[in-house]
C-alpha cells in the first residue's frame, strides 16, 4: 500500500469461539513503520477530538471497541468514514485535516503513526492548511 489516498484497510480477523483475534504487522500491512501507538477512550458524549492535520505523519486508525466517525478533509472537499469494526483500519496520509466525532460510550480507537509525537508536525489552523494543501 502507497497511496496519497485515503483507504480501509481489512485486518486480518481470526474467527474463534473463543473470541476473535485481528493483527497488523509492522512491514507487511502498511507502507510506513510504526513509530507510535496512541489510542483515544472515555470520551464523554458529544465531545470531539482532532481539529488539526499533520505534515508528515501517516497513520491508521482502528475502532478496536464502539463506535466513531472520522472526518477529513483535503483542502478541497470533506467525507465522513463511520468506525464500528475492529477489522477495519483507516489509512490516512499526511495533510489531511481531520476530527473524530460521534463516540459511542466505551469507544476505543487505535492510532498507529508514522511519527514520532511532534508538536511541529501539527497544523491547527484550517486556513494555513487549506493553503498548505493546495499548493502541494
Ligand atoms: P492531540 O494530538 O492534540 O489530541 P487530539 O488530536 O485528539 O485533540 O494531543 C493531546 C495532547 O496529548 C497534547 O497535549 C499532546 C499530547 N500527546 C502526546 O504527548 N503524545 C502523543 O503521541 C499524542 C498523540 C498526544
Amino acid at each position: 500500500m502507497n497511496s496519497r489516498d485515503v483507504k480501509w484497510l481489512d485486518i486480518p480477523k481470526i474467527l474463534d469461539e473463543r473470541g476473535n483475534l485481528s493483527f497488523i504487522e509492522n512491514g507487511t500491512s502498511l507502507d510506513f513503520d510504526i513509530k507510535r501507538v496512541y489510542w483515544i477512550y472515555d470520551v464523554p458524549g458529544g465531545e470531539i477530538r482532532g481539529g488539526h492535520a499533520f505534515r508528515k505523519q501517516k497513520e491508521l486508525i482502528v475502532a478496536l471497541s464502539g463506535s466513531f466517525d472520522v472526518v477529513l478533509h483535503d483542502g478541497t472537499t470533506s467525507r465522513r468514514y463511520s468506525f464500528n469494526r475492529s477489522y477495519k483500519g483507516l489509512y490516512i496520509p499526511e495533510m489531511y485535516w481531520r476530527h473524530i466525532e460521534n463516540f459511542s460510550t466505551n469507544a476505543v480507537g487505535l492510532i498507529l503513526a508514522s511519527t514520532f509525537y511532534s508538536k511541529e508536525d501539527y497544523i491547527y489552523d484550517f486556513e494555513t492548511f487549506v493553503n498548505l494543501a493546495q499548493t502541494k
